[in-house]
């Protein structure tokens, strides 16, 4: 018969159904289960940051965030005994592995020499500027070498120390590089017990802080701790404003994400596109299909179109974008991952300008379109390229010039008080899988289609 009693896994299902009903923000009820991907373009959240007590690291997080935001689009690497398994990342709970089946895929885990160096180069070639890989994910494997158990990449299958071998390749490839670590631990002995038991929570925490206490200090500077799930503790369980003290003593440039249960520098909306509000930093995690780590039979790929659009939204929004991809035991990308990024990056080549070095954008109305903005240059990034003509509605300044953005060739427009007008277009898109056409105007580009709905006149009846 089955206990009565509330397991963490009906708590998350009822949360989840929970969640869906009275469309509570999903950070606050997810745990850490994946979400699948919302359409891009949702409108900023308008909920207020929660308030929270002043950190002496209020102080500098202008000057240290500086890099990131300037940054915009990352990539996340999920590597770890499941890219053996090749059946995504939970599989060890969703499948309910007993831990002696599972630690079997330690001596497999081989990644080839070299390959981990390949995901930088890939990372640099899509446009993306940092890199954040899991140090150790909720099986417990730790990807870095440790004096706290021997369950760690040097002491197993791959022979050697994968953290420092990804920091090299960032390093190499001039990005900046950050790991994931995952609180909610499913190997450990006390990863469930902490929380009912204070000598179990004790030692856990050592073990938790100890970790990363060796992460932090044995590979110079890291630029981004991306803490995840807190399960099965809060933040005074975790101790985690110790933690963070730790964490900024030996990274004083470091930036920290809010999933230790403390606010950090950024929200983690994940595998959702949703703004903060009052200045607060924030970085949109998302899938390249529905899985973070290695799942061999999941084709549900995302396009180079959508993965576009998706970083236009972001930036448009004043976030970043880190877009994941998890690679096979032997390091290898799938090929999937790879051909879609490497569509993006050509798009970059052309394009990237407009996303790498745009300021917050307030237009964001069209069914073919969205936008981003540098200073007073409107871009419009068309994704359906209707041909002859496209318009924009609503535009409350006056458009100077308009051209296509890759070729700098003018294109003509017309404008009235309602409407911007750019015709003479081709029938074909010029560009794949978005054209981009930039528009000067005469101050910071704004849009009112509610001006446009209240004021156009109409007809009689
Ligand atoms: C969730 C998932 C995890 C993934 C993370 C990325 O927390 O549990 O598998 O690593 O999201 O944001």
């Amino acid at each position: 018969m089955r206990s009565k009693k509330m397991t963490r896994r009906d708590w998350m299902i009822g949360s989840a159904s929970a969640m869906a009903a009275s469309a509570l923000p999903l950070s606050s009820l997810t745990a850490g289960r994946p979400q699948q991907p919302a359409a891009p373009g949702a409108p900023p959240a308008q909920a207020a940051p929660p308030a929270a007590a002043p950190t002496p690291q209020d102080a500098n997080r202008a000057q240290r965030m500086e890099w990131w935001h300037a940054a915009k689009f990352g990539m996340f690497i999920h590597f770890g005994l499941y890219s053996v398994v090749g059946r995504h990342e939970w599989d060890m709970e969703d499948e309910a592995v007993p831990i002696e089946e599972y630690m079997a895929n330690a001596p497999l885990f081989k990644p080839k020499p070299g390959s981990l160096r390949e995901w930088a180069r890939i990372a640099r070639d899509t446009g993306m500027r940092y890199m954040v890989m899991t140090s150790k994910h909720h099986e417990g494997f730790c990807n870095f070498d440790t004096k706290l158990t021997d369950y760690c990449a040097p002491k197993q299958g791959p022979g050697r120390d994968l953290v420092q071998e990804y920091l090299e390749g960032a390093r190499a490839e001039g990005l900046h590089a950050g790991l994931y670590y995952s609180l909610m631990d499913w190997h450990h002995p006390d990863g469930a017990l902490c929380a009912t038991n204070e000598d179990s929570r004790m030692r856990f925490v050592d073990y938790t802080h100890g970790l990363i206490r060796e992460i932090l200090s044995n590979y110079g500077k890291i630029d981004v701790l991306w803490y995840d799930v807190a399960w099965p503790l809060d933040a005074t369980g975790w101790e985690s404003d110790k933690m963070n003290d730790m964490v900024f003593k030996l990274q004083p440039d470091i930036i920290v994400n809010n999933r230790n249960k403390l606010d950090g520098d950024f929200s983690t909306p994940e595998q959702v596109i949703r703004a903060e509000t009052g200045g607060r930093a924030w970085e949109s995690c998302m899938t390249l299909n529905d899985s973070w780590g290695y799942q061999r039979a999941d084709d549900n790929w995302k396009s180079a179109k959508t993965v576009i659009r998706n970083l236009i939204s972001c930036v448009r929004d004043g976030g970043n974008y880190l877009l994941n991809i998890g690679p096979r035991s032997d390091g290898s990308v799938p090929e999937d991952s790879v051909h879609i990024l490497g569509q993006v990056g050509q798009w970059m080549k052309r394009n990237g300008d407009t996303i790498i070095q745009s300021d917050p954008c307030q237009p964001r109305r069209s069914n073919y379109a969205s936008f981003t903005r540098k200073g007073n240059t409107l871009y419009m990034h068309v994704h359906f390229w209707p041909g002859d003509y496209v318009a924009i509605s609503g535009l409350q300044n006056e458009v100077k010039s308009a051209r296509m953005y890759a070729t700098g060739q003018s294109v003509n427009f017309d404008q009235d008080k309602y409407r911007v007008r750019l015709s003479g277009l081709p029938a074909e898109a010029p560009d794949y899988p978005v054209t981009t056409i930039a528009i000067e105007c005469d101050s910071e580009p704004k849009q009112d289609t509610d001006f446009v709905r209240i004021n156009k006149p109409r007809d009689g009846v």
